[in-house]
């Protein structure tokens, strides 16, 4: 098992994931679970988040209380199904900033091709949670996140929903540095790329696109 994995195997999250799988599941169940999970693995992700205490006052008494300190997080999705995931982490830190990062895959090179990025100022002193619900290959998070440090990202962890062993095995290699939490590892990626049992594509999923 690699150090820089944490494997969440909470049983609500195995049970929505099950849900999730399931081909039967419409789009708009596919995307409230989804939301239902990043609630779940944002709580994992975010548990050494910084805090700091300010003084405020309860009915009853002064008091130094813990809130978060530093700059806001940023949160940057890999589009489009890191949106599915984004949308939940949000509903928990509401005050995030978000960044983008769309990327597609080269049909000759078979290498991502970046197509779009939007990132908020101060990158390298902010936390920083790169989304994505599928790690297959790894290549465009690899990608996405060689982007990010060379915007400055120092601090970064990337969540995903399903992980491939090929991805985490190319992940960890290429980005010692950056932890990984996902929801389930599952068996290997098939000659299409796709992750086996997996869920299928999951921005089809959520969207209802072919
Ligand atoms: N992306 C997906 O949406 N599904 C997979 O199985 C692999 C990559």
């Amino acid at each position: 098992m690699h150090e820089q994995l944490n494997h969440v195997k909470h049983p609500l999250i195995q049970h929505k994931l099950t849900l999730m799988r399931d081909k039967n599941t419409p789009s708009a169940v596919f995307r409230q679970l989804l939301r239902e999970i990043a609630h779940l693995l944002t709580y994992e992700v975010l548990r050494d988040l910084p805090t700091t205490t300010k003084e405020i006052e309860t009915p009853l008494e002064k008091m130094d209380a813990p809130i978060l300190a530093g700059k806001k997080l940023v949160l940057v999705s890999i589009l489009r199904a890191g949106n599915g995931l984004l949308e939940g982490m949000l509903d928990l830190v509401p005050s995030a900033r978000v960044g983008f990062i769309g990327l597609y895959r080269d049909h000759e090179t078979l290498k991502p091709v970046q197509y779009y990025l939007k990132l908020p100022e101060a990158m390298s002193e902010r936390y920083c949670v790169v989304v994505d619900p599928m790690l297959a290959t790894g290549n465009s998070v690899i990608a996405a996140i060689d982007q990010l440090k060379e915007n400055g990202a120092r601090n970064i962890r990337f969540v995903c929903l399903l992980a491939a062993p090929e991805g985490i095995k190319a992940l960890t290699a290429a980005h010692p540095d950056v932890d990984i939490v996902t929801g389930a590892v599952d068996s290997h990626l098939n000659e299409n790329g796709y992750i086996v049992p997996g869920l299928g594509d999951a921005g089809d999923r959520m969207f209802g696109t072919k």
